[in-house]
């Protein structure tokens, strides 16, 4: 085995053969794009550290569900952001809250499209923490009941998959516990298992205005150090009844992607995070990068680390890029 035998550069020869080769592909069918819901008629909000999206109202949100379904992208990410915040994030779970009038309308619309909702507090709470606060601490078991009335809300509303993100212990059994008691047997979960206390959301705490306002959330956020732990998050979450499980952020944790995948045959999201957006339009404005170049590159190492499934602020771009 060797040189002048082996020369691996012969099937580098030309576009289509490396094509045939390519271990991995991306496709439309990975994709999942996130959208910001907020109060309003014809409101659409720019988000200056994510350029190119924005704070949208419903009516906005219909139209640009449809482009989505036109371009064949399976699914949206909806995060609802309310016109008022208090101490137990009650707007969250209110029959007509923001996200739960989001998702009727657009399953109204466009029934055929996955929506998947994102199940926190953090942009519903006064002091944007993710879970409700007793004695100057998160308190973890009362959140888990709140977040599961929230995901039930979203259910009863239409949603597909409810997609827990506060990394509270327990969410996922008791929000489980919470659909299937109620006849929503057949909603799915997505849990943001292995979940980072990273420093890439910080464009979307601009857009989802859910900065903690006191602290961080290293208490329940996972430290970027730890891969074993993560593992342990996943199997927690599996045996709780997760359908889909997620790895956020993705670029930084690729090695996590990976190990999940080779551990378990459950399907993997990885979340292409705002931080992650940001730094690549930053430079690419400046014409410093090649945007959609790095970005193909950059989903095509989140698929070959392993993750079946991307949530990406490009989907609809790469969508477009992909079919031309
Ligand atoms: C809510 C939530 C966050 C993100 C998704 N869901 C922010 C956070 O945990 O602070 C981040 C997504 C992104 O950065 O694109 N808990």
């Amino acid at each position: 085995m060797g040189y002048p035998l082996h020369r691996l550069s012969r099937l580098r020869k030309n576009e289509r053969l490396r094509r045939m080769i390519g271990e991995t592909r991306i496709s439309i069918d990975d994709l999942i794009m996130p959208y910001f819901i907020i109060t309003g008629k014809k409101a659409i909000e720019p988000i200056e550290s994510m350029p190119g999206i924005c704070r949208i109202s419903i009516d906005n949100l219909i139209k640009e569900t449809k482009e989505v379904e036109q371009l064949g992208i399976p699914a949206i990410l909806l995060f609802g952001i309310p016109e008022k915040k208090d101490a137990l994030g009650s707007q969250a779970y209110v029959k007509d809250g923001i996200v739960q009038r989001a998702v009727r309308e657009v399953k109204k619309e466009i029934p055929a499209l996955t929506i998947i909702t994102d199940v926190c507090l953090c942009s519903y709470t006064v002091h944007g923490h993710c879970g409700i606060v007793k004695d100057g601490e998160i308190d973890n078991d009362s959140t888990i009941e709140l977040l599961a009335r929230t995901a039930l809300s979203h259910a009863q509303a239409g949603a597909d998959i409810v997609a827990p993100s506060a990394m509270m212990d327990g969410q996922v059994k008791t929000i489980r516990e919470n659909l299937d008691n109620n006849g929503y047997r057949k909603t799915a979960i997505m849990s943001y298992s292995a979940k980072y206390a990273s420093s890439f959301y910080g464009p979307f705490r601009e857009a989802a205005n859910s900065s903690p306002q006191f602290g961080d959330r290293k208490l329940y956020q996972m430290n970027p150090a730890n891969s074993d732990e993560a593992i342990s998050e996943i199997k927690l979450d599996v045996e709780e009844g997760a359908d889909i499980v997620m790895v956020k952020p993705a670029l930084a944790y690729l090695d996590i992607i990976s190990r999940v995948r080779d551990e378990f045959t459950v399907p993997i999201a990885a979340y292409n995070v705002s931080g992650e957006y940001a730094m690549v339009k930053a430079a690419s404005q400046r014409g410093w990068l090649e945007e959609k170049k790095i970005v193909l590159e950059m989903l095509t190492s989140i698929k070959r680390a392993g993750a079946d499934i991307i949530i990406t602020y490009w989907a609809k771009e790469v969508a477009k890029w992909l079919k031309s």
